[in-house]
């Protein structure tokens, strides 16, 4: 299902770059490009991107990750 109109981003992709290590929003829109547009997906992207990770996954926050 698409997740991000804007980008063209679905679900599956999500799960996809959460498996390949992808751990916080700012992430995923740097990798994908999903939530940088119009925004209105970004809730339901965090939301599909938690779900997808790992059960000790952590995010390392990086300030100019806080910024994108
Ligand atoms: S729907 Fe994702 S940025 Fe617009």
């Amino acid at each position: 299902m698409y997740v991000c109109i804007c980008n063209g981003i679905t679900d599956s992709t999500i799960r996809q770059a959460a498996a390949d290590g992808v751990r916080s929003l700012a992430e995923l829109t740097m990798r994908t490009g999903c939530a940088g547009s119009c925004g209105a997906c970004a809730d339901f992207a965090a939301q599909v991107l938690h779900e997808a990770l790992p059960r000790n996954a952590r995010a390392f926050e990086l300030p100019i990750l806080a910024a994108a």
